[in-house]
Formats: C-alpha cells, sequence, structure tokens
C-alpha cells in the first residue's frame, strides 16, 4: 500500500541525515518502501525509472564496500545517473574544503549526495550548503541511519508481528559500543519499533552508555547496559556483535584481540550455551576470529548476508524518499 504524506512533510525529507525523530509511522513506511523495491528487484526488469535524471553523487571519505556499493546499486536500479566521487585522486587532496566540493556537485548536477565522513555532524553541514539532498552514509561514531534501517527490516522480517514491530524482542548488542555509530542509530530504530536492546561490552568501550540507554526512557522500547555477556545473551531472540574498530582503539581499550574474543567473542559454545535460539547479526565488516568466530557468522543462523541483501532496497526507499522530498 502506497500512503499520501501531507507536503510539508514531504518536504522534511529532503535529507535522511539520521534516524532520531522519526516515529514508527515513519519507520514502518520505510520498511513498507523498501518491500515494493524488492519487489521490483526481483521483477524481470529489476527496477524502475522513478529516479531517471537525478543525479546521485557517492561522496565517501572513509572506507566502505556494503554502504557505497549498495547506494550505487540502489541508485542504477532506480535509473538515477550514478557519479562516484574518489576522494583520493580528488582536489580534496589540494585541500577542497566540504562545503566548496558540494557546491561543485551541485553545480555539476549531482542533486542527491550520499555522504560518509569521519566527522560526526559532517552531512548536517553540507545540508546547509547542498541545494539538493543529503544522505548520511555514516558520520563519525555518530549515526549510520540506512544501516539501522536495514537492520530493522532484516529483525522485523524474522521476529516482528504483523505490522513489524518488535515489542516483547529482546536484541543483545555486544562489543565495542563506543566507536560505532551503528549501535546509536540503531537504539533509535529498535526501541522506537518496541524492543528491548541488551548492550554489553568491556567497560572501557561503553563509556557514556550509562546515561545513553537512560536517554531512551519513554521509547516504546527499552534500553539496558549489564556488564556480562552471559547476562546480555541470556532469552536473546538476537544477538549482534560489533566490530573492534581497530583504527579508532586508543591503547589499553582492550588488552588483546585474544582476550576480547575470549570475553566477549561470539563462539559457537557461548551461543550454544547462552543463546541457543537467537538469530545472530553483524553490521560488517567482520573481524572473524575476534568479535564473531567463522563459524558463527556462516552458520545456520547468521543474518550477516541478508543484511547485506536488505541495503539495496531500503537504500533505493530512502533516496526515492529523500528525491520526492525534494521535488515537493
Ligand atoms: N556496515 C557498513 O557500513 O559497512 P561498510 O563500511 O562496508 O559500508
Amino acid at each position: 500500500m502506497v500512503t499520501q504524506a501531507a507536503p510539508a512533510e514531504e518536504r522534511s525529507r529532503r535529507h535522511l541525515l539520521d534516524v532520531a525523530g522519526l516515529d514508527w509511522r515513519s519507520l514502518q513506511k520505510l520498511l513498507a518502501s523498501a518491500g515494493e523495491m524488492q519487489q521490483l528487484l526481483d521483477a524481470p526488469a529489476g527496477g524502475s525509472d522513478a529516479l531517471r535524471g537525478v543525479g546521485v553523487t557517492t561522496l565517501f571519505y572513509e572506507p566502505s564496500t556494503r554502504t557505497r556499493i549498495s547506494f550505487e546499486a540502489a541508485a542504477a536500479a532506480l535509473g538515477a545517473r550514478v557519479t562516484t566521487f574518489s576522494v583520493a585522486t580528488s582536489s580534496v587532496g589540494k585541500g577542497e574544503s566540504l562545503i566548496d566540493t558540494v557546491r561543485t556537485l551541485e553545480a555539476l548536477r549531482t542533486q542527491v549526495i550520499v555522504l560518509r565522513h569521519e566527522r560526526a555532524g559532517a552531512p548536517w553541514l553540507a545540508a546547509r550548503h547542498f541545494g539538493g539532498s543529503i544522505v548520511n552514509a555514516g558520520d563519525g561514531w555518530h549515526a549510520h541511519p540506512t544501516q539501522a534501517l536495514l537492520d530493522l527490516s532484516v529483525l522485523s522480517r524474522h521476529l516482528g508481528d504483523s505490522g513489524g514491530s518488535l515489542a516483547g524482542r529482546r536484541i543483545a548488542i555486544v562489543g565495542d559500543l563506543l566507536h560505532s555509530r551503528v549501535v546509536r542509530s540503531n537504539l533509535h530504530t529498535l526501541t522506537t519499533a518496541g524492543a528491548t536492546v541488551v548492550l554489553t561490552g568491556p567497560a572501557s568501550l561503553t563509556t557514556g552508555f550509562t546515561e545513553h540507554a537512560a536517554s531512551f526512557r519513554g521509547a516504546p522500547g527499552s534500553v539496558q547496559l549489564v556488564a556480562s555477556i552471559d547476562e546480555a545473551l541470556h532469552n536473546a531472540d538476537a544477538v549482534m556483535a560489533l566490530r573492534i574498530q581497530r583504527e579508532r582503539l586508543t591503547p589499553g581499550e582492550i588488552d588483546s584481540l585474544e582476550a576480547y574474543r575470549a570475553a566477549w567473542g561470539l563462539t559457537s559454545a557461548r551461543l550454544a550455551a547462552l543463546a541457543p535460539r537467537a538469530l545472530v547479526l553483524h553490521p560488517g565488516p567482520m573481524n572473524e576470529g575476534v568479535e564473531i568466530d567463522p563459524d558463527v557468522a556462516d552458520g545456520p543462523r547468521s543474518l550477516v548476508l541478508e543484511q547485506v541483501r536488505a541495503g539495496i532496497p531500503m537504500r533505493m526507499a530512502v533516496l526515492q524518499q529523500v528525491v520526492s522530498g525534494a521535488r515537493a
């Protein structure tokens, strides 16, 4: 079912900067739209020309495989003109600023910029200086909206009720919370969908999350921070391992990768003992043998590749939404 949004509401969707502030109705619309996009992908034509003539540029200041490729596949499936901006070979290397870069892209007929940046808040800065739409593809430790949306689509499909709600479901998220934009965005979507989210990780990597968990009081779901992985996994319907972000770790935050695996890794023995029916997720890229063992990542309860596949229809839904918002 395609629902009509009021013009003002549509205009407010010109960008997708964050999932914070999206209510359950907005999330349900995106889930429904992603379902329609999957039908388009599965049909013989494999897409549509809904964004024909629209210039979409992926502007990634940090490495990516899943997010960049799936955004480009999504834009192509909707008939857009897709440009991959190579930061390494661009005038960024000559000192061109983010603001000048987005203005330049606008002059070169880009209407949508999909932006990944190492600085939290960069997409908001870009949005103030760009006449088209900005989609946040990950900013620093702050937010990764489309990862959270695709994770929600996968979890709702497996664990949701007929409307996709996760009320009564318990989702454990384990590991490097401190550096994770994925967990910060997932907390919004999962609690808005009604889930109980149980967070755990080494104390050095959960700094600030007691207060962060408390900020979700009043949400349909809830957030708990617990000190032990045993407690987090108990009765979990799903468990998501977070990547140890070696590039962001400061010395002393973990003793060693081996010690981390022993204490916090998703191993088949640990899952069999503590969460024998839990579905397993990881946003990727994985450090196999650290936060998740290869046999778990490739095992029968793993949704890791389903998460990757879900990226294309969800990002089609997001691109369609921001272009509609810009046209409203
Ligand atoms: N999950 C995620 O953002 O992966 P990439 O860094 O490969 O895009």
